[in-house]
């Protein structure tokens, strides 16, 4: 402000004063409109700071009046989603898992909830499209192929004690004894008739020298065919899908040193009904099968 205001004869505008090299600047004022949005905007922020969450303090922030927080909002919904899921979880718990296909919506809740178990629980060892590893000997899930049985309860049995484990003394278990005390000239024919139940390059002569070898040593637990046995987890050595390979040597190395797979029980950590949700899941997966007297297949899901 000056107390002498010049007026800019081009414009008819008052100036500052100021004045450069002959140049000198307008003092417009500013037009309604801003000033009056712009003292609004002050007004809004101070209510806001006295409403809302706003100024830090030493520990935390102001509360602000309304008692307003986000931590509360989301803690809120997610108790709003487990409300509106504990019917369901109720019944996950409880309904007959041989018919729980039968019932769509919880059949999808359980398949659903249970692909964020096994993703966080299982795809360290299986694998995270459940393919397995061979080299570790975990087990793919996706075929039809079981080496403790493919049913619902089956599943869910190993899903909920686990295998060889210390923790379960229900755990499934089974030991496939060494056979180092065997000549290597009756190790390497017992491999070559291993080879030749799945139709694999073997040497026939060898291989029936294998035979007697293996009906005498083996068919005991794989069974006379090689088919396996369920009951104690027990490979089928007679098909193309091998747990820890089907090279002469791999199937030498386990027949003098046997590798015994080792998985964790879940009951404990899961809870049944996420135990419940991911054997939904897994069986699902492509190799359910269906439980003894269950005329209906399986589904092609
Ligand atoms: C630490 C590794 C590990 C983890 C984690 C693990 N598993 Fe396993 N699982 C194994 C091994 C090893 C076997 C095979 C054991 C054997 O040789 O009999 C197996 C076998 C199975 C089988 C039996 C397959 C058959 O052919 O009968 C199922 C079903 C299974 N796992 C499901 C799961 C599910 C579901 C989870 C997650 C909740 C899980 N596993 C977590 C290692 C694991
Ligand atoms: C007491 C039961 C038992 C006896 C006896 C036994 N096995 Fe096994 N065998 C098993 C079990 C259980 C496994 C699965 C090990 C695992 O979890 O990886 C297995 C795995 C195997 C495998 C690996 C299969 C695969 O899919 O990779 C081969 C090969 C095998 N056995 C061959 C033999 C031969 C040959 C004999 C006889 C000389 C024999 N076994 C005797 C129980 C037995």
């Amino acid at each position: 402000m000056t107390d002498n205001p010049k007026i800019d004869p081009t414009t008819g505008t008052e100036t500052t004063g100021h004045s450069w090299d002959g140049i000198e600047e307008l003092n417009t004022p500013l037009p309604r409109w801003w000033l009056w949005t712009f003292y609004a905007t002050i007004v809004w922020g101070v209510i806001y700071t006295i409403l809302y969450p706003a100024w830090p303090m030493v520990s935390g922030a102001t509360a602000g009046l309304l008692g307003y927080s986000t931590r509360a909002e989301v803690a809120a919904e997610i108790e709003r989603v487990d409300l509106s899921n504990a019917d369901l979880i109720d019944s996950l718990v409880t309904v007959d898992l041989a018919v729980l296909r039968d019932n769509e919506d919880l059949h999808r809740f359980a398949v659903q909830a249970g692909r964020s178990v096994f993703a966080a629980n299982c795809s360290q060892c299986h694998g995270a499209g459940a393919g397995g590893v061979v080299a570790s000997g975990y087990p793919n899930l996706l075929d039809d192929d079981w080496l403790w049985g493919g049913t619902m309860d089956d599943i869910a049995y190993t899903v909920r004690h686990g295998i060889r484990n210390e923790e379960d003394p229900d755990a499934r278990f089974s030991e496939m004894p060494p056979f180092d005390w065997m000549e290597d000239a009756e190790l390497d024919a017992t491999a070559h008739f291993v080879r030749s139940l799945s139709d694999l390059d073997h040497n026939a002569t060898a291989a029936a020298k294998g035979a007697t070898l293996y009906a005498d040593n083996c068919s005991a637990c794989h069974g006379e065919k090689g088919l396996g046995n369920r009951e104690i987890g027990a490979p089928n050595l007679a098909d193309a899908i091998w747990l820890r390979g089907d090279s002469q040597e791999a199937i030498l190395r386990q027949l003098k040193a046997p590798r015994m797979g080792v998985m964790p029980p879940w009951q404990a950590r899961l809870g049944e009904a996420e135990v419940r949700a991911v054997t939904a899941y897994v069986y699902g997966l492509g190799g359910g099968e269906a439980a003894v007297g269950d005329a209906e297949a399986a589904p092609a899901e």
